[in-house]
């Protein structure tokens, strides 16, 4: 095998140490995707409380007296087989909440943390750690978007994806010092953004390629209804921004060899009914049709709100519904409340639960995602993979990896799931109607799930698409 080239990813999440959603699944995985096309990927992130204690053989690789007011250090370590360098600035990072977080609100200095990551990962990019020194730097979304920016002007090559353009790391012109930045940056062509700063946008102004997460989601960005403002930014890198489907982790996400669920396999269907058992009691539901579980971080990008007002007539049919969640309270009250009316059809468990979403992938008939946007959606996926049939929104990822069920579609044994659209609640009351039709002839059901279980989403394709970017991109940069 030949030299292994090398690539530093820098991000605010990865699994196994630290997730709040796909970002983190994505972030984790790539390592091991990229490995396998002649690419070496380091992780960095914050060492965010207990972050530390999961590293193996941890050592410090650089260090500064003052990043942003206080001594920092980077450590790097493994976890598994994943070489990851924490940035240990206990000032910005050790803190009793979530990442961006506690139940006061966003930390007042969001900005000042994530610029501080960017700026020494610009750093390690620069002069390299540890014997090691990247070719190109891969960042996600807003957290990581000055990566790009502080590099300007460098030999080094840098990729942002965006994971979700509704976070845009924006915050008021008065911290432009703060940041790291002067009166030079804060530009219609640099980090201006309708008088604030955004330092996604920085990063999309910087980068030398733009991902997201779908192909869809791609041609969504460059629209008003999805860009979010930044369409226009969009448009005008439009050569150089490309859409790469996510994968998921197929060992995790294996129904044959899961630990957490009572193991079937797309030969062997009919055990899969063990885990649907094992779900309802959890659930304390008595359903006789479909089932439908909604896995999801509960906010208005998800479409929670069109849940209550287009139920009724699948739970009258005979269908129910498990929930895990946690997010806006809004959005959990409207979740409690369907419970409350709909006892023994509707269960909803308030949190996040890694296991628990394991069994309710595995017994559920169908999953249900109804989102205004989704950037690629990792739900559809696992539920595909575990014969748990989605029910999805014509948006973003959930349109390019669900193929719908229409006269055609089956006619050409196509179908994996149910797409409906507009994204509202009627269109959801008549998917969900669909569903339950699709449900009763057992034969056809069954074709579907086997279907939909035979699909491949591992990570092969999407690795091998962004090694050839990152070919491209370092074989331009003399
Ligand atoms: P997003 O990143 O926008 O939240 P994705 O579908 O890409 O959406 O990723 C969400 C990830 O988080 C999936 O791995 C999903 O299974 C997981 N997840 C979301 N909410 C919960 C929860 N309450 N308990 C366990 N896992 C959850
Ligand atoms: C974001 C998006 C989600 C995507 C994930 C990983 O959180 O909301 O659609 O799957 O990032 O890319």
């Amino acid at each position: 095998m030949g030299k292994m080239r090398k690539v530093l990813s820098v991000a605010s999440e990865s699994v196994p140490l630290i997730k709040t959603g796909g970002l983190a699944d994505v972030v984790g995985a790539l390592p091991g995707a990229l490995a396998g096309q002649g690419w070496e990927m380091r992780v960095m992130i914050p060492a965010y409380r207990g972050v530390l204690k999961s590293l193996k053989a941890a050592k410090e690789v650089w260090q500064s007296a003052d990043l942003f007011g206080a001594p920092a250090r980077l450590m790097q370590g493994k976890v598994g087989a994943l070489v990851v360098l924490a940035l240990d600035a206990p000032h910005l990072f050790d803190r009793t909440g979530g990442p961006y977080s506690d139940n006061a609100g966003d930390y007042a200095d969001n900005g000042e943390r994530f610029a501080a990551l960017s700026y020494v990962a610009a750093e390690v990019a620069r002069i390299g750690v540890g014997g090691w020194k990247p070719e190109i730097v891969h960042v996600h979304d807003w957290q990581t978007g000055l990566v790009p920016w502080y590099l300007r002007g460098s030999d080094i090559p840098s990729v942002i994806t965006i994971h979700n353009i509704a976070f845009q790391g924006r915050f008021a012109r008065e911290k432009l010092g703060a940041l790291g930045l002067t009166q030079a940056d804060f530009q219609r062509d640099g980090v201006e953004f309708w008088g604030d700063i955004s330092t996604l946008k920085a990063g999309l102004m910087a980068a030398d390629a733009i991902t997201t997460v779908s192909p869809r989601y791609a041609d969504e960005l460059m629209r008003p209804e999805f860009g979010m403002g930044l369409e226009g930014v969009l448009q005008m890198r439009a050569r150089d921004l490309h859409g790469i489907l996510n994968g998921i982790d197929t060992e995790t996400w294996n129904p044959e060899t899961d630990p957490h669920i009572s193991p079937f396999s797309a030969k062997k269907i009919a055990d899969k009914g063990n885990n649907r058992r094992v779900l309802q009691e959890e659930f304390n539901l008595d359903v006789k049709g479909p089932l439908a579980i909604l896995i999801s971080r509960l906010t208005d990008q998800k479409g929670i709100d069109l849940i209550a007002p287009a139920i009724e007539p699948f739970l009258m049919a005979g269908g129910g519904l498990a929930v895990l969640g946690s997010g806006d309270r809004w959005a959990e009250a409207a979740m409690l409340e369907l419970a409350a009316r709909y006892p023994g059809q509707v269960g909803v468990k308030i949190g996040y639960d890694e296991v628990l979403s394991h069994r309710m992938f595995a017994g559920g008939d169908a999953v249900l995602v109804p989102s205004r946007f989704e950037p690629c959606g990792l739900t559809q996926l696992y539920g595909l993979r575990y014969g748990c049939l989605p029910i999805v929104a014509a948006v973003g990822g959930l349109a390019d990896t669900v193929v719908g069920a229409t006269p055609a579609t089956m006619a050409a044994k196509a179908a994996t799931g149910v797409v409906f659209h507009p994204v509202d609640a009627l269109a959801l009351q008549q998917g969900l109607l669909k569903l339950v039709s699709l449900y009763e002839d057992r034969a056809q059901w069954r074709a579907m799930v086997v279907r939909a279980m035979k699909a491949d989403w591992g990570w092969a394709q999407s690795a091998s698409r962004y090694a050839a970017l990152y070919d491209t991109l370092t074989s331009n940069a003399d």
